[in-house]
């Protein structure tokens, strides 16, 4: 029996993570898997009940499962107000240093049924399949000193890496480099910033224990300029918090919505899976928002965490499925689209016949 923790969190959190639940229970009913979800509060419902966007309950909850199903953390009432006290995305930042999350992996792919939903062109986006490796727990969200002079008048952060820091990040992105197309970018502002030069000086150490990895430089603004113009190129892109913040917003887009795409977090031991989009609070409990992300989330999660390589592209085909069925939420469908719930209700009996098939 596998315990996964399932923190829904805020806005669309909870209804989206309803649907990757029904995903993760298809899958149990055929393969005889035994899933035992146990829910615990973070972001603002955390802090609206306990103070604390980050419980010590849901720590111990997160630290007692094999896996972490997250929703998404924020709510509009903190983001106008910057003397708030507490904020929900501590609960985010809290939980990932705790919970040593120090890798964040967003793939990036497209369907071909959706391409003119991207507002990239046809040819720009065709054969787009990359992987972005974001350092998450190090970095300017995090470095000391950060704060405001006495007098308020000028504030500042630290943007601080350790060797060690990058080293177990480009770890993980030069073997996923091995297993994928042997192409690795690392991002980074070298010709400005000294702690980019430390990330440099330091994958180009680790490269020569990867011959068959092709490693190459990109400074992040002309990376975020080739992203739009030629998606198509990155293979594996390896880069610090911010700028793998950044990126991967924009690279999301290509897809044709934010709602798709799914990212792993992981660390030494527990690892945490969430769809990358926000909290999306306008459609919030409107039955609209796209659970695809979640549900990707899922099926990464039975990956990553649990070995669970079939079941997890079963769940992908069953999502393509839908996708191609134009069975889709507002975001992707032109003609009004399916609710959130529907179409996670097809999802998962898409799950039962790929099975049956
Ligand atoms: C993300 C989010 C978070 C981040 C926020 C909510 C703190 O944007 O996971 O990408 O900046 O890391
Ligand atoms: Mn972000």
């Amino acid at each position: 029996m596998k315990k996964i923790a399932v923190l829904p969190g805020d806005g669309i959190g909870p209804e989206v993570i309803k649907q990757a639940i029904k995903a993760l229970n298809a899958i149990t009913e055929i393969y005889g898997h035994e899933f035992k979800f146990e829910e615990g509060l973070i972001g603002a419902a955390a802090i609206d009940e306990t103070g604390n966007p980050f419980p010590e309950e849901t720590e111990e909850l997160c630290k007692s499962s094999d896996a972490i199903l997250f929703g998404a953390i924020g709510d509009p009432k903190y983001d106008n107000d910057p003397s708030a006290k507490v904020r929900p995305e501590q609960g985010l930042l809290k939980m990932r240093k705790e919970l040593g999350l120090f890798g964040n992996i967003r793939p990036i792919t497209t369907y071909e049924s959706l391409a003119d939903m991207s507002p990239l062109k046809n040819h720009v986006i065709n054969g787009v399949d990359f992987v972005v490796f974001r350092e998450l727990t190090g970095g300017i969200y995090f470095g000391e000193p950060r704060g405001r002079s006495e007098n308020g008048e000028t504030a500042f952060d630290t943007c601080v890496y350790s060797k060690f820091e990058v080293r177990r990040i480009a770890k993980l992105a030069f073997e996923a480099a091995e297993k994928r197309q042997g192409r690795l970018t690392l991002v980074d502002k070298a010709n400005v910033l000294a702690s980019s030069r430390l990330w440099r000086e330091t994958v180009t150490e680790m490269a020569k224990d990867y011959p068959n990895v092709e490693l190459d430089f990109m400074f992040v603004d002309n990376a975020a300029m080739k992203i739009i113009k030629n998606p198509a190129g990155f293979d594996v892109v390896v880069t610090e918090n911010m700028f793998g913040d950044i990126l991967t917003d924009e690279a999301s887009v290509i897809s044709g919505s934010l709602g798709l795409l799914p990212s792993a977090s992981v660390g030494n031991s527990i690892s945490l899976f969430e769809p990358i989009h926000g909290s999306y609070p306008q459609v919030a409990g409107q039955n609209k928002a796209n659970p695809v992300g979640a549900i990707l989330s899922a099926a990464m999660l039975l990956d990553y965490a649990f070995d669970m390589t079939k079941e997890a592209r079963v769940i992908e085909e069953a999502v393509s499925s839908a996708i191609n069925q134009g069975i889709s939420t507002e975001d992707l469908n032109t003609n009004g689209g399916y609710g959130t719930n529907e179409v996670g209700d097809f999802i998962a009996s898409q799950i039962n016949t790929k099975v049956e098939a």
